[in-house]
């Protein structure tokens, strides 16, 4: 999906893709439906969380986008949105965050200074969510 002609989307119209990227979640077990919308290489790449009976299988969301981007050769992303649709609304940022995993992978795949806009919740840095990433130094 093209993204606008600067590259730049605006952060409410990544988070309503990434709002309508959750609806293809496959999330029976935990009824936890979440989205993603990246940018990538001046496209927006989507992504849901995918969920397996055999449990430790399952993938959240935000890999799934940012493995997306990689592997269809857009680089590095740079703008990530966030959307956990069927966190209670009551419920505090804890239950709408990006899971410590993704947050690893985020710091590889992306920027240290990119914005992660968590829906409900707000904008981060991809630095300020996991501060002294592990890496490992390239040849
Ligand atoms: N989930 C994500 O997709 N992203 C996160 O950052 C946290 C959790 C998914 C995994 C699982 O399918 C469901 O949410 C409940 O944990």
């Amino acid at each position: 999906m093209p993204a606008n002609e600067v590259g730049w989307v605006p952060p409410e119209e990544l988070l309503e893709h990434a709002r309508r990227a959750a609806l293809a979640a496959h999330a029976p077990y935990s009824r936890f439906r979440v989205g993603a919308a990246v940018v990538a290489g001046g496209e927006i790449v989507l992504g849901c969380n995918v969920e397996n009976a055999s449990y430790g299988l399952s993938m959240c969301a935000e890999r799934v986008a940012a493995f997306k981007a990689q592997s269809e050769g857009r680089g590095p992303l740079s703008q990530v949105a966030v959307s956990c649709i069927d966190a209670d609304p009551k419920a505090g940022p804890e239950g709408r965050m990006p899971c410590g995993a993704c947050r690893q992978v985020l710091a590889e795949l992306a920027g240290p200074d990119t914005p992660v806009w968590v829906d409900g919740v707000g904008e981060f840095s991809v630095s300020q969510l996991l501060p002294s990433a592990f890496r490992l130094p390239r040849p």
